[in-house]
């Protein structure tokens, strides 16, 4: 409820009372029971409230029934109406933006019986760039005119999914470009108001927009940082991750968020000082689950060491991570060891493997070459089968063609086998 709280801020609201009910199942219509819902009128009318907020995934049924006990002055809205609303106010690039109109209109198409304008407008907040992305009005007074703006949302829905298309193509064009310059990609990872940002320009000067708030950052912004010993690497922000994040809006990030899998090290920020940091460090590593990102090496950066009462609690909490690091990104306390730790996941922590690698996939045999060690190589009809080790970064893309001995598939009269030894840099 406190991050509730904290949202309803991000959009310019003000809370004025706030209550919950504990349930066995939800009521059909109202989701809440009946008692529940004539307390809260009576609670909206008291303090002329005109949003009632739902720590929950409304179905536009329950919303629709919540909305008519109501009145028309107040809208009811739940979890995710208002994460997308933040979002909307918050998108700054063009797939970001394109993403939140996909999802507020694939949010809306089912609720379409009453005019669903933008929150930062009915709140007198200002509204600016949210206001436009808003976009369309929508006022069902009679079935006719409810069916013509259904049409126009399904036209609309299908257009911001052409042009979220183009943009993808572009980006894929781009990843590649960077793959071939082979730079290591660095991903900030972390709950949202974590610090993300904040590291992110302490270590690369970046001027990313910081704001005590949520999702102040939804748009991935890259830099480039040196590391000890004169290696470069990528370092890039994220969007910030929030439990209960709405499926929807899942699917709609999740172009963004699969960005991250193409990480060759995660940088997991956690806000040490928050009293659920734990929890929400737990749901950051079930969202990098899902996306498929858990065997990207991540090193875990507990931040904001400097609001620590007692310095002993970052060592009682660093015992508590793996692989973790103490650091101030304000204060920029903590870096050099947070740098060197870098380096050496991304340079320096060889792993063993034994892989069979098509000859499909050439390039991946000549990374091998030249970012690994070859112990034996053996080539076969079905690829070649490479015995050595590489950086912890590469293991996860090798990890689909690793096989414990050469697969020849039949008799091969041909297949040479040598062995090689040295660093084969
Ligand atoms: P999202 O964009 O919401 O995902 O947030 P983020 O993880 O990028 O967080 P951001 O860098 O915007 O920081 C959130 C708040 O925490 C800001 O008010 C920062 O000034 C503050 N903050 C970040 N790092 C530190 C730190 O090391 N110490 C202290 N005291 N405050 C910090």
């Amino acid at each position: 409820m406190n991050e509730l709280a904290l949202l309803a801020d991000t959009a310019g609201l003000e809370v004025v009372g706030e209550t919950t009910q504990k349930l066995d199942r939800p009521n059909p219509e109202t989701y809440i029971g009946s008692g529940k819902v004539e307390e809260i009128v009576a609670l909206a009318e008291e303090f002329l409230a005109n949003v009632v907020i739902f720590d929950i995934e409304l179905s536009p049924r329950h919303q629709r029934e919540l909305e008519e006990h109501l009145g028309a002055d107040v809208k009811v809205l739940d979890r995710t109406a208002l994460i997308l609303d933040i979002f909307a106010q918050h998108a700054n690039t063009r797939e970001g933006i394109l993403q939140v109109q996909l999802a507020q209109n694939e949010y809306r198409l089912p609720r379409l019986t009453r005019a669903w304008t933008h929150l930062a407008r009915q709140a007198g907040g200002g509204g600016g760039r949210a206001g436009s992305v808003g976009g369309v009005g929508l006022r069902g007074p009679g079935e006719t005119q409810l069916e013509v703006d259904r049409r126009e949302i399904r036209r609309h829905i299908k257009f911001l999914k052409e042009e979220l298309e183009k943009v993808r193509a572009h980006r894929q064009r781009y990843r590649a470009q960077r793959k071939r310059s082979r730079i290591p990609l660095i991903s900030l990872v972390g709950y949202t108001n974590a610090g993300k940002s904040t590291l992110l320009n302490q270590l690369a000067k970046a001027d990313v927009y910081v704001a005590n708030q949520l999702f102040a950052t939804l748009d991935p912004t890259t830099r480039r940082i040196e590391l000890p010993g004169g290696n470069n690497a990528l370092i890039t922000d994220t969007v910030g991750f929030i439990q209960k994040l709405p499926t929807q809006l899942i699917a709609a990030f999740q172009a963004t968020l699969e960005e991250i899998t193409e990480a060759d090290l995660l940088v997991h920020v956690v806000d040490i000082t928050h009293p659920n940091a734990a929890a929400q460090a737990q749901s950051v590593e079930e969202t990098l689950k899902e996306i498929g990102a858990e065997h990207i090496p991540m090193i875990i950066a507990l931040n904001k060491i400097d609001r620590l009462p007692d310095p002993a609690a970052a060592q009682q909490a660093l015992q508590t991570f793996p692989n973790a690091v103490a650091i101030s990104a304000l204060k920029k306390v903590g870096f050099d060891e947070l740098l060197q730790l870098v380096n050496a996941e991304l340079f320096e922590n060889y792993s063993r493997i034994s892989v069979q690698i098509p000859y499909t996939e050439g390039q991946l045999i000549s990374l091998f070459h030249e970012q690994g060690q070859v112990d034996r190589i053996e080539n076969t009809r079905k690829g070649v089968f490479i015995q050595g080790s590489l950086p912890g970064r590469l293991v996860a893309r090798y990890k689909p063609f690793e096989a414990a001995s050469p697969d020849t598939g039949a008799p091969d009269e041909e297949a040479e086998s040598f062995e090689e030894s040295g660093k084969n840099q």
